[in-house]
């Protein structure tokens, strides 16, 4: 068993079979561009007979030069291969349906008349110069024995390459390495397989394949392609070099940007969790995991995310512990004190228990209104009940409750809304501490939702000409005003009695 591995991608022809997928050909030679930066073998370019729009495609592809074989698809018909043809690829990928189902119910042909036309059609396209790989469809729900007879007759009429495509995806990892296997014995021409992920096991499939011989993968970016998709090309490629310790000429650290651009040409979101290009494929939330990658990422990761050009994340919420917040922040050049830390990561599991999803912008949002407040020792305010009322029909009211060096007031004001009734009751109880004016104001979403975190800005000036700015960081607009205030004023307040 030879350890190079042939990856044949199929993205712009089964991928782009995912239903309410269709690209341009621009987009398709985008793609393909990229394809072959990646490092691909060959490119299943599309279908030429298909319509014209694949036709230009294929074409258009196949003239730009790229160091990958070009492939375009075709039935075992006459038509549909001189399409491919007029493309100019480098191989034709002809297939034909070999199953009973397909033979007697769809095309209602016999066994003898499908190994006539796979004769004409194989011979047909080697006639032109072109290479050839077969594809007897549905070749897994196909009678074995007449299945190699296929296999047989192909091989005779001069096909460079078998592919076993399991079209309805039923195989499993062992029935698939029993079939290559079987089928390695009566062919001596390199074998593919194209597996379809019906069952979730199209990966599997594929690498049982490879196990038993093929010496080809047939796979899609992303995974997509007809129904529930094709053998991912990540994930078959990184399971390949690591797990089985076999080579392809797959660039790994360009898999994540390639993946990228396929979702955004196709429109085809990827799962969070899908391995290796999902979103959540190299994060850690759980303060156990984050504390093990910090100090030794391979503690909870199978291989650096580097590898496949992504960088680890760290993320907040309520699983998270003291070492990823503290790596989020460090990353944004934030050290807060163990007080401060601490303050910062139960504020933030507090959101988290709220069921918001707690984002590092804010995480900075949050650390930096703990970070820019007085230390608690030297704290001449301290917030303990806000009550607003707000509506139509009412006027907007605010009542606050403040300790002021330990001693409670109360003041209630109105205003023009919640946040302005609020500030100025806050002004109520501390006028005779320091007369402030409010100089600027300023609320930023930071995240984006209904539940987002708003960071609030102030700054205030006292009768003395002193001007400072503080921060405050809630998912509610109103506490987050009340809060920048009341750091805003002990910022104020605790230079004087320092
Ligand atoms: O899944 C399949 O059978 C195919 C053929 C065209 C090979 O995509
Ligand atoms: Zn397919």
């Amino acid at each position: 068993m030879s350890d190079y591995v042939r990856i044949f991608d199929t993205t712009l022809r089964d991928g782009e079979q995912t239903p309410g997928v269709t690209l341009t050909p621009e987009q398709k030679l985008e793609l393909a561009i990229q394809l072959d930066r990646l490092g691909v073998d060959a490119i299943e370019a599309g279908f030429p007979a298909a319509s014209k729009g694949e036709l230009e495609s294929v074409k258009l592809i196949s003239e730009a030069g790229l160091r990958a074989e070009i492939c375009a698809l075709a039935r075992a018909v006459k038509d549909d291969i001189d399409a491919a043809m007029r493309c100019n690829p480098n191989s034709i990928h002809v297939f034909f349906s070999t199953s009973d189902v397909h033979l007697k119910s769809v095309l209602k042909i016999s066994y003898d008349e499908a190994i006539k036309r796979i004769e004409e059609a194989i011979e047909y396209t080697k006639l032109h110069g072109f290479i050839c790989e077969f594809s007897p469809m549905d070749a897994t729900r196909t009678n074995l024995n007449f299945l190699k007879q296929v296999c047989k007759v192909a091989e005779r009429a001069g096909a460079d390459r078998i592919d076993i495509p399991d079209t309805v995806g039923i195989m499993t990892p062992s029935s698939m390495y029993k079939l290559i296997s079987e089928i390695k014995e009566v062919v001596k021409i390199p074998i593919s397989v194209h597996c379809h992920n019906d069952f979730g096991l199209a990966v599997a499939n594929t690498l049982a394949g490879i196990e038993a011989g093929a010496a080809q993968a047939h796979v899609t970016v992303n995974g997509i392609g007809e129904r529930a998709g094709n053998a991912a090309l990540e994930e078959v490629v990184l399971a390949l070099h690591i797990l089985y310790k076999k080579k392809t000429n797959i660039n790994t650290s360009k898999i994540y940007a390639t993946s990228q651009m396929v979702k955004r040409l196709t429109g085809v979101a990827i799962q969070p969790h899908k391995p290796i290009v999902g979103d959540n494929a190299f994060a850690h939330e759980s303060g156990i995991h984050v504390k093990g990658v910090v100090i030794e990422p391979t503690s909870f990761e199978p291989f650096k995310p580097e590898l496949v050009g992504r960088v680890r994340k760290i993320v907040a919420g309520k699983h998270a512990g003291k070492h990823g917040i503290k790596t989020i922040l460090e990353e944004s050049g934030l050290t807060p004190t163990e007080q401060q830390l601490a303050e910062i990561v139960r504020r933030i599991k507090e959101l988290g228990d709220k069921g918001k999803t707690v984002t590092d912008t804010d995480v900075i949002a949050i650390a930096r209104s703990i970070m820019e407040a007085p230390p608690a020792e030297k704290k001449v305010l301290d917030l303990k009940e806000l009550a607003v009322i707000t509506g139509t029909g009412v006027i907007p009211t605010s009542s606050v409750r403040l300790a002021v060096k330990g001693k409670d007031y109360i003041a209630s004001e109105t205003g023009v809304g919640p946040v302005d009734a609020s500030l100025k009751a806050i002004q109520r109880i501390t006028q005779n501490l320091a007369k402030v004016s409010l100089k600027e104001f300023r609320i930023e979403a930071v995240t984006g939702g209904s539940d987002a975190v708003a960071e609030v800005i102030v700054k205030v000036e006292d009768e003395s000409g002193r001007v400072v700015s503080a921060r405050g960081a809630r998912e509610d607009i109103v506490m987050a005003s009340v809060e920048a205030m009341v750091n805003a004023l002990n910022k104020l307040l605790s230079r004087k009695i320092a």
